[in-house]
């Protein structure tokens, strides 16, 4: 139980005590090492595990090496974990011998059914028995993904968030033949490592995160459309609004806090009827050439002179800087 007095964790040390929660994977399997296999060998590593990683294309190994030495400062800043080192990263030229110690693969291959189905049926082939096999997938069907497979049970879809070295989710979700046991342990070891993640109960289109991005986008697209709004208005709204508040907790938790002492039934009874009105009103509109092209002009408009790379620096530090202190209050977990 939290003690009253407790001096707020430290991130590093939030991390720590999940490590020490346990988990008995010690050696990761990354297969396919590029944009999100990369940032995931990364993460492995920082958190003290040994790392097998393979991917054919030729010169893979050395563009890993140089994403991994990318991203290390960063998750330097986070904290590593005892014995965290670059050095328990080796690649293999062949899939089976990559996997065939390992006591957890994380899948980052092409997103292509036909591909991941040939993949997942060569990696159940070689990787122990017991291994389990999770997809960061963002499309595809977990349940496709598996057909292939003799010991399907132990697949799974693990979805990332771009970069998975920084942001905590992880979707889990089983197809028709995963096994409950595969997913609590899939999910038991995803918690060891500090990420945060969610069991999606059915497979559904784009999973959870993504279907709520959509629902946004559509709405925005829909305002530009209309001329209601400019782009660079309904980032400001998003980003000097109420995505301040999401990013401290999720919307139900801040419609609850809305209703002050009366919480979310009190906002629900007097608010639950208009939005119902203003889910009834909102658009559906459809990616014209035409609405592409505004947006793009919106987006650039909004740019002006800077740097699409000094954005992206700005966003990550201040990410890294959101995440430590959500972790510091130790009251969001
Ligand atoms: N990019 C994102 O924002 C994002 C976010 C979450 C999940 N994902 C998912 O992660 C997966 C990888 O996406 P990405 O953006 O890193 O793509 P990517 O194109 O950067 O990387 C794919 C890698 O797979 C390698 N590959 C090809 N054949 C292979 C084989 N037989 N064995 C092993 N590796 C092989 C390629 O050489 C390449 O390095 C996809 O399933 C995608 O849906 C992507």
């Amino acid at each position: 139980m939290d003690h009253p007095c407790r001096e707020p964790l430290r991130a590093v040390e939030v991390v720590m005590s999940r490590i020490a929660s346990t988990t008995d994977v010690k050696r990761v399997a990354v297969v396919g090492t590029g944009v999100i296999g990369a940032s995931w060998v990364a993460y492995f590593l920082a958190h003290g595990l040994d790392v097998n990683a393979t991917d054919p294309s030729p010169g893979a190994e050395d563009r890993l090496r140089e994403a991994v030495a990318q991203h290390w400062p960063t998750l330097e800043r986070f904290g590593l974990a005892e014995g965290a080192s670059v050095d328990r990263l080796r690649f293999h030229d062949s899939l089976e011998d990559a996997v065939s110690v390992a006591d957890f693969v994380q899948e980052n291959g092409p997103e292509r059914m036909d591909f991941k189905i040939d993949l997942f049926r060569r990696m159940d082939a070689a990787a122990p028995p017991d291994t389990i096999l999770a997809s960061s997938s963002s499309g595809l069907a977990i349940s496709g993904v598996q057909s292939g497979c003799a010991h399907p049970q132990r697949v799974v879809l693990g979805h990332p968030f771009n970069p998975p070295h920084l942001i905590p989710l992880v979707e889990v979700i089983g197809g028709e033949h995963t096994s409950t046991d595969a997913i609590e342990r899939t999910m038991a070891f995803y918690a060891a490592i500090g990420k945060r993640p969610i069991h999606v109960k059915r497979e559904v289109k784009g999973h959870i995160a993504n279907r709520l991005q959509a629902a946004l986008w559509r709405e925005a697209f829909h305002l530009v459309d209309e001329g209601v709004a400019s782009v660079a208005d309904i980032d400001t709204a998003i980003a000097h609004g109420p995505g301040l508040r999401w990013a401290v907790m999720g919307p139900f938790m801040n419609l609850h806090l809305s209703g002050g002492a009366g919480g979310i039934e009190h906002v629900l009874a007097h608010l639950g009827g208009p939005i119902e009105d203003w889910w009834k009103d909102l658009g559906a509109p459809s990616m014209t050439a035409e609405l592409k092209q505004k947006v793009a002009r919106g987006v650039s408009d909004e740019l002006g002179a800077r740097r699409v790379t000094d954005l992206e620096a700005v966003r990550d530090n201040l990410l890294l800087d959101l995440i430590r202190a959500k972790a510091d209050t130790g009251k969001l977990d």
